[in-house]
């Protein structure tokens, strides 16, 4: 029998479903094919998150399910990749004996070799991290669509205390810009629209010369209809440079993702985030100078060791001065190997939810009350498809990244850019209707503003 039909489910951030694609690359090219159904698999891998325990606690649920499939049919090959294969190494292979192959973020390419091992009933195990690897030669599996993600560079140097990604991940190593702009051309020809850069510091982008502001105008020049997105940016080294040249780009979504974690100096010391909330308000300040109608997002974790009331309060006083478009919230989950697990995991449950509560339901306040003033406005947006509720009407984004719900309508083709009047908003939803149809063609700058 033939073994090559892979399933692959992912977990966690964009950089996993970057991997996963890198995966599904170096497998294609080894003659495995993909499957959707596990049912029919040879091979189940699991791209694990290791960020919260929960992300965790999920993962192991998915093991359980495999470890009876397993039961009926023990030739099936079972192995743990990303975060979690690099953090749990020792436990995954010898408690949870249904794992036969245990690959870290920075050994993908060893994975044809490492199945083969397991077929032939050893462990496979690559969890060495690199200060090199960052898979620049390997054509990622991409479906046909119109977004995609594209992995700048790997690893991060921040050692926020919180934070085990440094550990699971390794150090920062970026991609040659070539490389990523020819990425680009190739997703432009395919019929793609979107491209999101990744990394877990994306300012921190270095290649020789060339900082994360060329990489973007370099990236920005390959097909003016096409839009770059990036994520996740840092506070410390978000520069004036890069602010410009999101600025001088029409291309160059207006959307910054700037985690500012706590509203208080004295946690954000504890976090090891290197700014203070008076630095961080100026340089959202002048972000909204540079780029007029720049549209933040932002992470916040409540409950982190010590947050008294007070701190949790500063929190919110920064949320309702920055007034985020959006906003990603988490309980502080301690994460073992980090610098803040060896502090008091202190503050309850209990208070910990009551104050993502607040901040959740403040967030919500805040993105209502911003999605409001669009009412009546004209937004330009890039039709994605259908609207996930029913096919009657179609979704798009516009450049700052919120969603706009209208009707179908024959005229307009999904992969195109249609200017929509805002008619009704909830703190999550845009609505429209069309207006007309934007002729955004490559090198056609001035239609995207
Ligand atoms: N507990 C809770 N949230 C965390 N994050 C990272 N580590 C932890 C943790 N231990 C959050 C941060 C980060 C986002 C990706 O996940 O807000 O920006
Ligand atoms: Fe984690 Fe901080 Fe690096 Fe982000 S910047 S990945 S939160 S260590």
């Amino acid at each position: 029998m033939n073994k090559n039909k892979v399933y692959i489910e992912t977990y966690g951030c964009q950089m996993n479903l970057a991997d996963t694609e890198i995966v599904l690359g170096i497998l294609g090219d080894k003659g495995y094919d993909l499957t959707k159904s596990v049912n029919d698999a040879d091979v189940v891998l699991i791209n694990t998150c290791s960020i919260r325990e929960k992300a965790e606690q999920r993962i192991y649920g998915r093991l359980g399910y495999f470890k009876n499939m397993k039961n009926d049919k023990p030739e099936l090959i079972v192995g743990i990749l990303g975060c979690m294969a690099e953090r749990l190494r020792k436990d995954l292979m010898e408690k949870k004996s249904i794992v036969d192959l245990v690959v870290g973020p920075d050994e993908y390419r060893r994975l044809p070799e490492l199945i083969d091992a397991a077929y032939n009933g050893d462990k496979g195990i690559g969890v060495k991290l690199s200060r090199t690897e960052t898979y620049d030669d390997i054509i990622p599996h991409r479906e046909d669509g119109l977004q995609a993600w594209l992995s700048v560079m790997r690893g991060c140097d921040k050692f926020c205390t919180f934070c085990v990604v440094p550990f699971t991940r390794g150090r920062e190593r970026s991609r040659a810009i070539n490389s990523v702009v020819d990425e680009i051309k190739q997703l432009s020809q395919r019929g793609f629209k979107e491209v999101t850069l990744l990394g877990q510091n994306v300012n921190s982008y270095l290649d020789n010369d060339k900082d994360f502001a060329d990489l973007l105008s370099a990236c920005a020049e390959v097909d003016r209809s096409f839009r770059i997105r990036f994520t996740t940016s840092h506070p410390q080294d978000l520069s004036d440079k890069l602010l410009y040249t999101i600025a001088g780009n029409q291309n160059i979504c207006n959307y910054i993702h700037l985690p500012v974690q706590s509203g208080s100096d004295r946690i954000l010391k504890l976090m090891n985030r290197t700014y203070t909330i008076d630095h961080y308000i100026k340089l959202i300040e002048k972000a909204r100078r540079i780029i007029p109608g720049v549209s933040f997002s932002t992470d916040i974790i409540s409950g982190f060791p010590t947050e008294t009331y007070e701190d949790h309060v500063k929190t919110l006083e920064v949320m309702r001065e920055v007034k985020y478009d959006g906003a990603y919230m988490f309980k502080y989950s301690p994460r073992e190997g980090t610098k803040a697990y060896r502090m008091k995991d202190d503050i309850t449950e209990e208070t910990k939810s009551k104050r993502l509560h607040e901040i959740i339901d403040l967030q919500q306040q805040i993105s209502y009350q911003i999605n409001q003033t669009l009412i009546g406005k004209d937004e330009i947006v890039l039709v994605e498809g259908s609207s996930r509720k029913s096919d009657k009407f179609f979704a798009g984004r516009t450049d700052t990244n919120k969603v706009v719900i209208f009707p179908v309508n024959d005229d307009i083709k999904v992969g195109s850019y249609v200017t929509l009047k805002i008619n009704k908003a909830t703190h999550a939803t845009l609505f429209g209707d069309f207006v007309e149809q934007e002729n955004v063609t490559n090198n056609n700058l001035a239609l995207i503003a």
